[in-house]
């Protein structure tokens, strides 16, 4: 009795089984990615490593295989690597690149120039900045609008938030603020001898005539009518107890003819 016991025998008529060189080899392939050096550059970079095998060669999305483990010029996103060892055993990782942010190496400096506003009237004091390290920029203001102009008028007095913006969105901001322009001397002189004369009907409680004088921008709105009835004394005189001196009537007269405003 034969017993064929050699699988592997030509006298079977087939072909003999090839073993699989990869059935118990694990290709690991470990590395790290270097981001680029900003958000719109490609020079990041992976660099791997294998274990299971020898003689690896590499690819980066199914391209052509290299020796060298390193792969460079990258931008950010997301790549294969496949490492292949001397048997042709296979093994893949992803990798991730991650992009900076944007604004990671952007420092804006915020400067700013003012002119004071004048109280009393339309508002008029000025902002104008300046932005470096940047380029592209637009400025808002109190979190208005962003506009081209540097330059923000009509401000009253007080503090501004002034926010530029580079082309990339990145932003600085700045808390600017306008002083009140002081009052001037011959404002100063009549609203003192207001004070004195006709404030006693002209106050907050008593305000004959619809008139406050305690309340600066009063005096200066309605320096016309203060004229007419303390130095003019049209259509009768105030205070109704009797003319001023003709001194006080005079600081008047001296600030109407300057220009009767809070700063004169
Ligand atoms: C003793 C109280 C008294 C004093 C002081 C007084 N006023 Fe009057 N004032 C009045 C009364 C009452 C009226 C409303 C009747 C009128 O217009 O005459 C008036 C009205 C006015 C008006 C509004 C009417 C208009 O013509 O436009 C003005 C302006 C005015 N006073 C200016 C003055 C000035 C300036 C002084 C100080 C130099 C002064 N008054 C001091 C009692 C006073």
């Amino acid at each position: 009795m034969v017993f064929l016991i050699n699988a592997c025998s030509k006298s079977g008529g087939s072909d003999p089984v090839t073993p699989n060189p990869c059935a118990s080899v694990t290709v690991t392939v470990t590395g790290n990615a270097t981001p680029p050096s900003s958000s719109s550059a490609s020079d990041g970079s992976i660099t791997v490593t294998a274990t299971g095998g020898s003689g690896f060669t590499f690819n980066i999305n199914g391209g052509t295989f290299q020796s060298s483990g390193v792969f460079n010029n990258l931008a950010a996103g997301t790549y294969t690597i496949t490492a292949k060892n001397s048997n042709g055993c296979t093994g893949s990782r992803q990798f991730t690149i991650t992009s900076p942010s944007v604004c990671g190496g952007i420092s804006i400096s915020l400067s700013a120039t003012t002119t004071s506003a004048t109280p009393c009237g339309t508002p008029n004091g000025v902002i104008t900045v300046t932005a470096s390290g940047s380029t592209g920029f637009t400025y808002n203001i109190n979190g208005g609008t962003f506009q081209s102009s540097a330059s923000f008028n009509n401000l009253a007095a007080g503090s501004h938030t002034i926010i530029a913006k580079d082309a990339n969105g990145c932003t600085a901001t700045a808390n600017v603020n306008v002083t009140a322009a002081p009052a001037g001397p011959l404002f100063s002189a009549v609203k003192q001898l207001m004070q004195t004369n006709c404030v006693s009907c002209h106050n907050a409680s008593q305000s004959e005539g619809g008139m406050n004088w305690t309340v600066e921008c009063n005096i200066v709105a309605n320096s016309a009518r203060i004229k007419a009835r303390a130095v003019d004394q049209n259509p009768s005189v105030m205070p109704p107890t009797g003319p001023l001196p003709a001194s006080e009537k005079d600081k008047i007269t001296a600030w109407i003819n300057a220009g009767a405003k809070f700063t004169d």
